[in-house]
């Protein structure tokens, strides 16, 4: 590609006035003439230390600008915002689009050819990517990598355990300081949850979609390898700024049933739905909540990692990673579908090699054939809500029960261990207003923690159904996402404690045993809440996003703007 071709020769390729202002401030770094001729890359950051799964992230960028000065580009890295999924409050999807704003207007304002996003904690991957979608510039993903797995005492610890130590703590089984001296064990090096939990799932969904380099998804944050792949592929964009392979040319229809088909295999996050949806609504690939269940529902559970399963990414890693599942699907996935380094994924993998089959299974003897994400629809969740089969009781999957309904995360914290609370295990316990709107942001709390006295009964699963998400670490018999949801005025707004619900995973229904009669006459008398926010943000967020089925993203951020910027800033 001829210098004059760039992207970025509409500022660094000018002359007069403006070309000495777009370069002579760059000057400042040491850059000399002739790099300013050179493919400029983009290395979006998310480093923070107030995201602490990617708080290495500028070791890694050091690694991927080694990678584009290797290969005869110019890497700029550039701050993105940053969501901790652990520090943020109220919760960190609040602002999941915001930050993909932040990533979009970023990378369209400045004179980037490429851009390499480096991507680790739950929400990093999706904002980074929706922005990126909607400037549709050769786009490369790295990933931060999971942690190596937490040790305490002899055994194997992880995120999913927090939910069983929380159940610990309210029966007695755990106490403060037991919990304490577990923290420094469960997250004991550099990297993102180590069990497939949602960021596991997402740098899984970027390598199924073709964005990575084959074995991103797996290796340890602390491997030396990853550094290895962050240079790879600080060269490899270099070289698809030169073939104009931009993220339209991989992210087809056919790379999202990758994705949903892979995304199955592995007993991935529920969570990967609302984000891939969303990615989907930026690039312009049709794509439905009903393709979830569709085109996952016969894919065997392969690998065997919490919380579906036993092990941890590290053990992922070292039984052959992502590429080992991938050739395992082989016959199931569209093997042509391109990827970064300009292979298909299917010749990206045939040649990869398993090294233990406990961790990652045959498609002939799988871990599990309950897989994938059920898409449920019925009078509570008419537009859809969705479980993991997986991590789900097997005697819960068709089941009727009286409801016991929360109104907000604050009645379930103010009632759920009173002693007066009529609850059994058979009750279908019901959150409400924990949506996207009605939170506002649809936080975790899907997964409730049971009643104390049915948890020191030896209860430890019941159906939970709500408007809102669950962590990817999360587990049990948990329906997410009904869409509609509380705070729109529908059935599930309606819903009281004593109705009879019946759910049914293999007919894929969730309803409520009442006539339209009487939901009619209950959402005729139902009273709106008051608006979150008078300003700002969250009110724009409240105003705007779209429910949960849609991917929730912004309503006027779906689709893409491009890469052209129509006027000059002199
Ligand atoms: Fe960051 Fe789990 S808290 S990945």
């Amino acid at each position: 590609m001829k210098e004059e071709q760039l992207r970025s020769s509409n500022w660094f390729g000018r002359s007069g006035k403006d070309g000495f202002i777009y370069r002579s401030w760059m000057k400042n770094s040491g850059i000399p003439d002739h790099e300013f001729k050179k493919p400029v890359i983009g290395i979006c950051n998310t480093w923070s230390e107030l995201t602490p799964c990617n708080a290495h992230f500028r070791e890694l960028a050091a690694s991927v600008k080694r990678g584009v000065l290797e290969a005869g580009g110019l890497p700029l890295e550039f701050p993105v915002m940053s969501l901790g999924e652990t520090l943020m409050k109220p919760t960190a999807m609040l602002f999941r689009n915001l930050a993909s704003m932040d990533v979009e207007e970023s990378i369209r304002a400045n004179p980037l050819d490429g851009v390499v996003l480096l991507c680790g904690c739950d929400k990093t991957t999706p904002s980074l990517l929706m922005g990126a979608c909607s400037v549709n510039l050769p786009t490369l993903i790295v990933s931060g990598g999971p942690m190596l797995t937490g040790k305490y005492k002899g055994n194997n610890i992880g995120t999913s355990d927090v939910w069983r130590l929380a159940a610990g703590l309210e029966t007695g089984a755990v106490n403060e300081a037991q919990l304490n001296d577990m923290e420094g064990a469960l997250c004991r090096s550099q990297g993102h949850c180590a069990v497939m939990g949602t960021a596991s799932t997402m740098a899984c969904m970027v390598e199924a979609l073709g964005l990575s380099l084959p074995g991103n998804a797996a290796i340890p944050a602390v491997d030396a390898r990853r550094k290895v792949l962050a240079q790879y592929s600080g060269s490899r964009i270099v070289e698809m700024v030169q073939e104009q392979l931009c993220l339209s040319d991989i992210l087809t229809r056919q790379a999202f049933e990758n994705a949903i088909i892979t995304n199955a295999a592995i007993g991935g996050s529920t969570n990967f739905v609302i984000h891939l949806l969303a990615i989907a609504g930026r690039i312009g690939v049709p794509l439905h909540l009903q393709d979830f269940d569709a085109l996952s529902k016969n894919i065997p559970l392969l690998v065997n990692l919490q919380p579906s399963g036993a092990f941890f990414m590290e053990d992922l890693y070292y039984a052959g990673g992502l590429p080992a599942v991938l050739k395992e699907l082989e016959g199931l996935l569209h093997a042509d579908a391109l990827t970064v380094n300009g292979k298909t994924i299917g010749e990206n993998n045939r040649n990869a090699g398993c090294y233990n089959r406990e961790v990652i299974a045959t498609a002939a003897a799988p871990v599990n054939t309950a897989t994938g994400l059920a898409v449920l629809k019925g009078n509570i969740c008419p537009d859809g809500a969705v479980i993991k089969p997986s991590a789900a009781s097997a005697h819960l999957m068709q089941h009727t029960g009286p409801a016991l309904v929360f109104e907000s995360i604050d009645d379930y914290k103010a009632r759920i261990n009173d002693d007066d609370l009529e609850v059994d295990a058979n009750t279908i316990l019901v959150l409400k207003n924990v949506g996207p709107k009605g939170y506002p942001g649809m936080p975790e709390v899907g997964n409730m923690t049971l009643p104390k006295k049915l948890l020191q009964q030896g209860i430890t699963d019941m159906v939970r159904i709500s408007d809102g998400r669950m962590s990817g670490t999360g587990f049990g018999t948990v329906i997410l996402h009904v869409s509609p949801e509380a705070a729109l005025g529908g059935n599930f707004s309606v819903l009281q404690t004593g109705d009879m619900i019946s759910l049914d995973v293999e007919r894929r229904t969730l309803d409520v045993q009442l006539s339209e009669e009487e939901l009619a006459r209950r959402r005729n008398a139902w009273q709106p809440p008051p608006p979150p926010a008078s300003r700002g943000y969250v009110q724009l967020y409240t105003q705007r996003v779209l429910q949960a089925h849609l991917g929730a993203d912004l309503d006027f951020l779906t689709g893409s703007s491009g890469a052209e910027v129509s006027k000059d800033s002199h």
